[in-house]
């Protein structure tokens, strides 16, 4: 009955007892339970509004605010790199999207409060530096009269500009004229005088082996002639100088090494002309090879006490050799004060030879007197 009663008592007694106990665990890992399911969905589930370039939008909270830029405003884009006339060298290479929240620059990272107000905008474009540089500008060169003798009448200077050019794309920006240029002008002369008929045979590039020849048929037919001489060539054959020069022509100069002039430094003219010079005992004409020259050759060469003379009749020798030939361009070209193209120097000039004495009676019969390029002026 004890045992009864004591069962009795203690069974109700821890009954009640683990009743209490397993109602209070029962609350608390319910609680945690609905703790543990709720926390984070609410979490998430929260949510902010945030005004994104004047769009309300709901997103969730604490969202970093480059990811809400470039999720709302695709369109934003970095800024680009571009030369000095607007086009685009590199697509992107400028500033990054510019965002701000709350009208502050914001990083990309920053996290985004209920009622931030996020502008979003595209970066900016780069626009390529200038740079200045200094050139000259050209002279150019006009011309005066007609004719084989050349002088300078006023010498030519060059001017100065200013551009501006962009750093890469080397794009003008601007030009500005510093100094403008002074044209030169060249006056060309011929050697034609009133009621005269002279002619003038020039022989060019000798001497060399050809040149004997020449001097023998110039004597057949007591005829004067002017060689333009190569100072290279006279420099061996001092003996043939002397010899024509003997035999009452001109010599004159025809550069060193027949170069073309122009695209000779000024010193290297120079040094043409004044090599020939010493190697022929001094002369007063230049015959510029090729007939090529500008106002500068013409400025050194007037420095230098000569005058540049070309031809009026071009016998083609080189070309054609043929004594028929160069017969008939004499006929067709002479007129008074002619200056005929004729060489010794160079290639097989036997046909030149040849040709010499039927020029020479041409020209005579023709009523022309033969005189050298000194006495024509
Ligand atoms: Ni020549």
């Amino acid at each position: 009955m004890v045992a009864t009663n004591e069962a009795a008592f203690t069974r109700p007694r821890v009954r009640g007892s683990r009743g209490r106990l397993g109602g209070l665990v029962s609350a608390s890992l319910f609680l945690a339970l609905v703790a543990l399911f709720l926390l984070p969905t609410a979490h998430a589930n929260v949510r902010i509004i945030a005004q994104v370039n004047g769009q309300l939008l709901t997103i969730p909270a604490s969202s970093a605010t480059g990811a809400v830029a470039s999720e709302y405003l695709a369109l934003a884009r970095p800024g680009s790199k571009l030369d000095i006339t607007g086009d685009v060298v590199s697509i992107g290479e400028g500033s990054p999207v510019k965002t701000e929240v709350n009208a502050t620059p914001a990083a990309a990272d920053l996290p985004l409060a209920d009622g931030s107000v996020v502008t979003v905008s595209h970066g900016d474009n780069l626009l390529e530096g200038l740079v200045k540089k200094t050139e000259t500008i050209p002279f150019q060169t006009a011309s005066q009269g007609s004719g084989a003798f050349v002088r300078l009448v006023h010498n030519g200077t060059p001017g100065e500009k200013t551009i501006y050019q962009g750093k890469f794309s080397h794009k003008q920006a601007a030009v500005f004229t510093i100094t403008p240029p002074e044209n030169a002008v060249l006056g060309h002369s011929s050697a034609a005088k009133p009621g005269q008929k002279l002619a003038a045979l020039t022989f060019d590039d000798g001497p060399g082996k050809w040149t004997q020849g020449v001097l023998d048929a110039l004597a057949a037919k007591e005829a004067p002639a002017t060689f333009f001489i190569l100072g290279s060539s006279a420099a061996h054959n001092q003996a043939l100088i002397h010899k024509i020069k003997a035999a009452g022509h001109e010599v004159e100069n025809h550069s060193w090494s027949h170069p073309i002039l122009t695209q000779l430094s000024d010193d290297e003219v120079r040094r043409e002309i004044s090599r020939t010079d010493a190697a022929i005992g001094g002369g007063r004409f230049l015959r510029p090879p090729y007939g090529t020259y500008d106002a500068t050759v013409v400025s050194i060469a007037q420095s230098m006490g000569y005058r540049l003379v070309l031809w009026t009749v071009d016998t083609l020798d080189w070309k054609h050799r043929d004594p028929d030939s160069i017969l008939s361009l004499v006929k067709e070209q002479t007129k008074p004060g002619a200056i005929i193209l004729m060489h010794d120097g160079g290639v097989d000039r036997s046909q030149t030879v040849a040709a010499i004495p039927r020029v020479v009676d041409w020209l005579l019969q023709s009523g022309y007197s033969l005189t050298t390029v000194e006495n024509l002026l």
